[in-house]
């Protein structure tokens, strides 16, 4: 992967995955703007790579605010930047049942997980389109792949949007240079479950199911440049994946009830 000369935008730059993306598209050769709410741990990552001669740009702004993605857009052509490579993947799970979580929550999270996703790509992506030369990488999660189960609600069919929009769009681009991907990643070692309130329930679980950011990143990008649109990483979860695709429905549905509900549950306490 050679990305010397263009300019990447990273959402959920502070930190996990997103953090991860910053780094190796960094060490690719791009220039990256990095985007989250946290400015001192953007800064500091973004002052750690300029200190290797890398080129960031710092935006701090909250993705759940509906004016985010025009203010993002605002601020790039004032800088004169043109983004050549878009990571959608700021996220974090909401934890509860449906009924006792407030819907001014289930919006704001829709907002960050479907609103700023589709809003971003849709103001970024005509450029690319006329430059026959753009990448983009939508986070999801294995989560959009099976069915999902009780309690955090809205997650996983946050998710399965992601994969079939990523789907859709990387059939409307085929043939403009564009190449689209979902990440579906299973579970990583990021503070992902320490702000779900999950982390001592991630941790009783086989290490074979823990995967490591370096990889993960590492394989999704060379996913997009493959023009792969769903991208799960790791043996274990192709595997889990597949089957979950290949058993009758009611059967998965049966299935994963059992330790979905039991790690839900611990974050809903
Ligand atoms: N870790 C896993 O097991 C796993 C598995 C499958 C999919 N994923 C997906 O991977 C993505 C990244 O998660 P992660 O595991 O890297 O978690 P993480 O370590 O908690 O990082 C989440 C990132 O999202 C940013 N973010 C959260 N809310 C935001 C908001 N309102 N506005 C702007 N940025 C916001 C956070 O930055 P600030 O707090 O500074 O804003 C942070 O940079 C998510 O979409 C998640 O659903 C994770």
């Amino acid at each position: 992967m050679d990305y010397r000369g263009r300019w990447a935008l990273v959402t959920g730059a502070s930190a996990g995955i997103g953090q991860e993306f910053v780094r190796q598209l960094s060490d690719a050769g791009a220039n990256v703007v990095l985007v989250a709410r946290r400015r001192e741990r953007l800064e500091q990552l973004s002052a750690l790579l300029q200190s290797h001669g890398k080129k960031t740009v710092v935006l701090p702004v909250d993705l759940s605010d509906p004016d985010a993605p025009e203010t993002i857009v605002a601020f790039l052509k004032e800088q004169g930047i043109v983004i050549d490579i878009l990571v959608n993947n700021a996220g974090f799970g909401l934890t509860g049942t449906y009924v006792k979580t407030a819907w001014e929550d289930q919006e704001s999270f829709l907002r960050l997980m479907v609103g700023s996703y589709a809003e971003l790509t849709h103001r970024l992506l005509p450029s690319m389109v006329d430059r026959g030369y753009g990448r983009i990488i939508n986070v999801a999660s294995v989560a959009g792949l099976i069915p999902p189960a009780a309690a955090h609600t809205l997650y996983g069919p946050s998710k399965a949007f992601l994969v079939s929009f990523s789907q859709a769009l990387a059939a409307e681009c085929s043939d403009s240079g564009v190449n689209v991907s979902a990440l579906c990643p299973g579970f990583t070692y990021t503070e992902f479950h320490d702000v779900t309130g999950t982390r001592a329930e991630v941790s009783k679980m086989p290490q074979f199911l823990m995967m490591q950011v370096g990889r993960t990143v590492h394989g999704a990008l060379r996913a997009v440049e493959k023009n792969r649109t769903v991208y799960v990483p790791g043996a274990i979860y192709k595997f889990l994946t597949w089957l979950s695709q290949t058993l009758p429905r009611s059967w998965v549905e049966e299935i994963v009830k059992g330790p979905s509900k039991s790690y839900r549950n611990a974050a809903s306490r």
